[in-house]
């Protein structure tokens, strides 16, 4: 059984997902720990709730992103973990942490990636005016939102969309979709050549 942990900053609403395919059996994985860079993040009570060991790694007394990354990198292998999920982890990982792990740390963005990366990605998907957006789960590389896409799916905007219906309708497929990208990767179904990544027995 793999080892999970997850990252997240804020809601946890992927957390929550990921949580209840476990129980209902659908992924073949356990959560370890889940880890917050904010103390009150609701992430880590859902967490606590399911007596699944839940760490605030607080950045400020940290100079740098690789000093906290290096905190990070430590409690990670001394949980043998054996995936990292990002779950709304709302900080860009250094290559200290990527190199260690690669192919080893997954993300889940809100929009049809290559487009609209980084922040704010689905006020950025409505301004530009595009009439499809969605969600990918993809490896984490060093670039920002640029690792290898495991699973996507689409999104169509509505001309009544606000950010806040569309994001919800986003949610809604994020939570399918980043059980399934883990469950693939519990039983060794995930092989990626270059930046194409291939989903079957390996
Ligand atoms: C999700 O929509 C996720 O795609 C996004 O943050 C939200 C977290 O929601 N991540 C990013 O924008 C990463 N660039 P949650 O805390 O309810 O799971």
């Amino acid at each position: 059984m793999k080892r999970l942990a997850v990252l997240a900053s804020g809601e946890g609403t992927n957390l929550e997902a990921i949580f209840e395919a476990i129980e209902r059996e659908e992924v073949a994985a356990e959560v370890g720990l889940v880890i917050s860079d904010r103390p009150t993040a609701p992430a880590l009570g859902r967490a606590r709730r399911r007596e699944v060991k839940a760490r605030f790694l607080d950045p400020r007394p940290f100079a740098t992103r690789e000093e906290y990354d290096c905190a990070l990198l430590e409690i990670l292998q001394q949980e043998s973990v054996d995936l990292v999920v990002l779950a709304g982890f709302m900080r860009l990982l250094s290559p200290v942490l990527v190199k260690e792990f690669y192919l080893r740390i997954m993300n889940i963005h809100p929009s049809l990636l290559p487009a609209f990366p980084g922040l704010n990605a689905v006020e950025q998907a409505l301004d530009h005016g595009v009439k499809v957006t969605g969600c990918t789960v993809h490896f984490v590389d060093e670039g920002l939102d640029t690792g290898p896409i495991i699973l996507q799916q689409a999104v169509p905007i509505l001309e009544i969309d606000t950010i806040e219906t569309l994001h919800q309708r986003i949610h809604a497929v994020e939570h399918r979709l980043y059980p399934r990208a883990i469950d693939l990767f519990s039983r060794d179904k995930l092989t990626v050549k270059g930046r194409r990544c291939y989903l079957g027995e390996r």
